[in-house]
């Protein structure tokens, strides 16, 4: 079949982004985080008092175009890092009081329409995998491949609250658990496009199945369709 578009959804901390990461290496195509996108724009919001203890979205829908964000390569990490206007936050979009807010920035849609915008332009001949809530349901619905992946809220939060500590965040395993049912909760909720497996997706619950298992098995879906 050649190059195909990959659409990897589910809730936060599923393992969602390193088996698509690890996927696109393995196939030699091009994987988007599309969560560090509406993060990268909450990071923007909480700089300029727009989320957080104040609130004022039109301020930051009026700021909307004025907002460039870029994934650059980076190659002594064989990845890439999320740029906002011209500066590398891949580090800050990740911290705790991002995610605190990133799930009500999630559901402005003028937001989401100019996210959804940039994802489908990122479509060309390449390969593509994309992660994060909607790439089935809204941002590529003819994707080739879908996957939804799920696992217990109690299996997150560990691999969540690892990952934190990893980066040197001083949080809770309570405070994690919390933040990823809240973010859960407000991702299926939303009145625009939220969380929900695409029909012709393929449900993977990944709770008791180590990071090789998970990734021979994806792998496999794939090179089925390739
Ligand atoms: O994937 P990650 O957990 O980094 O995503 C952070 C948040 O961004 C999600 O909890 C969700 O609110 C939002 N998001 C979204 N649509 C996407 C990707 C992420 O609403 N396609």
């Amino acid at each position: 079949m050649g190059k195909i578009t990959i659409a990897i959804d589910g809730y936060s901390s599923t393992g969602k982004s390193t088996i698509a990461k690890k996927l696109a290496k393995a196939l030699d195509y091009i994987y988007v985080d599309t969560g560090a996108m509406y993060r990268a724009v909450t990071l923007y919001a909480l700089r300029n008092n727009y989320v957080g203890t104040t609130e004022d979205i039109p301020a930051l829908i009026q700021d909307l175009p004025n907002l460039a964000l870029k994934f650059v390569p980076n190659k002594s990490l064989g990845m890439s890092e999320m740029h906002l206007n011209g500066e590398n936050v891949e580090r800050e979009i990740r911290a705790m009081e991002v995610s605190r807010n990133v799930s009500r920035v999630s559901t402005i849609p003028e937001v989401r329409h100019k996210l959804v915008e940039m994802q489908q332009n990122m479509a060309g001949k390449e390969g593509l995998v994309m992660d994060g809530r909607d790439i089935g349901t809204v941002v590529f619905p003819n994707a080739e491949l879908k996957i939804y992946m799920t696992a217990s809220p109690n299996a997150r939060a560990t691999r969540r609250y690892k990952e934190l500590l990893d980066k040197g965040e001083q949080v809770s395993f309570e405070e994690v658990l919390e933040n990823v049912q809240k973010r859960d909760f407000i991702d299926s909720t939303r009145e625009i496009s939220p969380l929900r497996k695409a029909d012709d997706a393929i449900a993977f619950d990944n709770s008791d199945m180590g990071l090789e298992e998970q990734f021979e098995r994806v792998y496999d879906f794939a090179l089925r369709i390739i």
